[in-house]
């Protein structure tokens, strides 16, 4: 099955090495706007088949979407990254049009496509997908919540002085420094809470160092993260191409779900063959109902900024 991966910068890249590493695609079609690039990504991707061992075909193009044709799944990586002391929500402006164009594109030549959001801000570009592609709700899904989730199983394993394989966790609400809600609650080492081993200043430590994960990085490089948005955007294609029915914490549109409508939040759903195969419902505490709201009303206001 092919899929698409638009923007064929740091994340874009990442995600179709991560992809064609897995072999459980058969093609991956790199797009660009820029002159000659995802070709010439592609072209070293594949110079690493023989190398990696994987037959998964890689491809770019400059723009020309009747090669994308017929992909099952498509990720859209393009637009602008931050810069350091930036917010994802500072990228809009750029960002809005380009998803809007590329959306549109995409959904001409693969009417039956799964799209992957990725660009910032997530939630909100998540939104402007499903306001104007004509996709119905279940094939449009926004990454944030499985790279965040990630960025907490990292910091509750350093804590917790664990190895990585021992924890378990999941990051939900908004992609944004201020409204993710890392679920202490439901974290576990081998099955336990990590509650009971954690002190409340190391709980607190690590859901704020969760939540400005990506901004740390950014100041670290200059430039916003790459292997673990592509790792994780791996998980969620390969999750669809293979049907894994995976419980993967996403953006998706909600419909009453959680108290929200009208509104792309990171919430638990499995991810399947059909793209989001069900919204999956936790109980959350009360200080957790109340930040998964104030993260909405946040993104509502990002929303607002949308002109379609
Ligand atoms: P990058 O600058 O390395 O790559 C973006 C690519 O998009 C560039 O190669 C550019 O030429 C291309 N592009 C721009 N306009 C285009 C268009 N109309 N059609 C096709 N390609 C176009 O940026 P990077 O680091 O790969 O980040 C990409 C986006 O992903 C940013 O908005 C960033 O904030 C976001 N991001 C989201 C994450 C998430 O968890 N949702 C995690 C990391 C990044």
């Amino acid at each position: 099955m092919k899929v698409t991966v638009v923007g064929a910068g740091a994340v874009g890249a990442s995600c179709a090495e991560y992809i064609a590493m897995k072999d459980f695609a058969s093609e991956v079609v790199l797009v660009d706007i820029k002159e000659g690039f995802a070709e010439g990504k592609a072209m070293d991707l594949m110079q690493t088949a023989s190398l990696n061992g994987f037959d998964t075909k890689i491809t770019g193009t400059t723009g020309d979407y009747s090669k994308t044709a017929g992909s099952k799944v498509a990720v859209i990586t393009s637009g602008i990254p931050r810069k350091p002391g930036m917010t994802r929500e500072e990228l809009i402006g750029i960002n809005a049009g380009i998803v809007k164009d590329v959306t549109a594109n995409l959904v001409k030549h693969s009417p039956d496509v799964i799209i992957i959001v990725v660009s910032n801000p997530m939630d909100t570009m998540a939104y402007l997908v499903h306001k104007t592609s004509g996709l119905p709700k279940n094939k449009i899904i926004g990454m944030g919540g499985a790279l965040d989730s990630a960025r907490f199983k990292y910091r509750l394993a350093e804590a917790l002085e664990s190895p990585i394989s021992d924890v378990d966790g999941m990051v939900i609400a908004a992609h944004s420094d201020t409204g993710m809600l890392p679920l202490m609650s439901k974290a576990t080492r081998n099955g336990v809470p990590v509650t009971e081993f954690l002190s409340e200043e190391q709980q607190n430590y690590v859901a704020e160092e969760t939540k400005v994960g990506g901004a740390t990085l950014t100041k670290l490089l200059g430039t916003s993260a790459w292997y673990a948005p592509g790792a994780a955007v791996s998980v969620m294609v390969q999750a669809i191409l293979c049907d894994h029915k995976k419980m993967i914490p996403c953006s998706l549109m909600l419909e009453g779900e959680y108290g929200q409508s009208d509104i792309c939040l990171g919430v638990p759903a499995i991810i399947g063959a059909n793209g989001v195969e069900k919204i999956v419902e936790i109980s959350l505490t009360d200080a957790e109902k109340e930040k998964f709201t104030t993260a909405a009303k946040a993104v509502r206001e990002v929303n607002g900024d949308l002109k379609f």
